[in-house]
């Protein structure tokens, strides 16, 4: 895998995107230190890649959006790995991602997984795991993704935590709803799925996007209501939202109940579904 300035182009457009979040998480901090997240792996992997950084330093709203979603995800893993300190978590479309770094209890499991193109990339430029984390790779857009991974599915077995970060936007409507039934139908009691979401003002307007339009990859998945979330499934529930609109104080709760009404989710939220 070529390392350097042609390493965007050596991916294909949606596994090019994964460099958005890694530059955010090394460095977005010094733009939102009271969001900085001090991602040690994702700081050392940027020193290997030696790519080009002022066009995603430049793209200040996603940073910030990414640090953010960082934070939510944190709280949540954290919570639920409190209650649950064996369980396993698997972080789907983890690109270059280390959440362990955060996440791990000490007694608790991790499975990392992506497309083939970027696990083999992971192979090249992230130490080897860790014995309670594991890799794997998946493509969502094939069910039986859960059994593939290995994931604990019996009725008395232990809950899992799972991450998809910045990963079903670029799915179509369809596959999403597979992904989220799969989850559902196979998922132990207590599982959470925690995952972000676009309004449907960004279906099909990555082009305008600073760093995801010069990829090439497209938002195809940006659902008009939190129905669209639940649906795919009766045991799906819809257990917290967090908007982004938290990081603007009381302008940003003015601007969304503007916005509600019109696009039915938030701009850019944090959802953790429950089975
Ligand atoms: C914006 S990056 C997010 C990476 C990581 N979650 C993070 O926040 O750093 C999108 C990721 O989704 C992965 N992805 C896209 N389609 C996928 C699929 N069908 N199956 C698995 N992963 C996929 C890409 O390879 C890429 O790593």
């Amino acid at each position: 895998m070529k390392i350097g300035n042609e390493l965007p182009h050596a991916l294909s457009p949606v596994c090019q995107t994964l460099l958005i979040p890694l530059v955010a998480r090394a460095r977005g901090g010094a733009c939102f230190p009271a969001l900085a997240c001090h991602d040690a792996a994702a700081e050392q992997l940027l020193e290997q890649l030696d790519i080009d950084l002022r066009p995603y330093l430049k793209d200040r709203v996603t940073l910030q959006f990414i640090l953010w979603r960082t934070r939510v995800i944190q709280a949540t893993g954290r919570a639920f790995f409190k209650d649950h300190p064996d369980s396993q978590g698997v972080n789907l479309g983890c690109g270059l991602s280390q959440h362990f770094q955060w996440l791990d209890q000490g007694t608790n499991h991790w499975l990392d997984s992506d497309l083939p193109e970027v696990m083999a990339l992971r192979d090249t430029c992230l130490a080897a795991d860790v014995p309670r984390q594991h890799h794997a790779e998946v493509d969502l857009r094939t069910p039986g993704w859960w059994q593939r991974l290995g994931l604990p599915s019996g009725p008395h077995d232990k809950p899992v935590f799972v991450l998809c970060e910045g990963v079903l936007m670029y799915l179509t409507p369809a596959q999403v709803e597979a992904v989220l039934a799969e989850f559902a139908e196979q998922a132990p009691p207590g599982s959470r799925m925690v995952l972000d979401t676009m309004s449907r003002v960004g279906r099909g307007m990555a082009r305008f996007h600073p760093t995801v339009g010069p990829t090439g990859a497209q938002f195809l998945w940006c659902p008009g209501s939190a129905q669209e979330l639940t649906r795919p499934h009766p045991r799906l529930s819809l257990l917290n939202t967090r908007s982004v609109s938290e990081c603007y104080g009381w302008l940003g709760s003015v601007a969304e109940t503007w916005w509600m009404p019109v696009t039915g989710t938030p701009m850019y939220a944090m959802v953790t579904l429950g089975v």
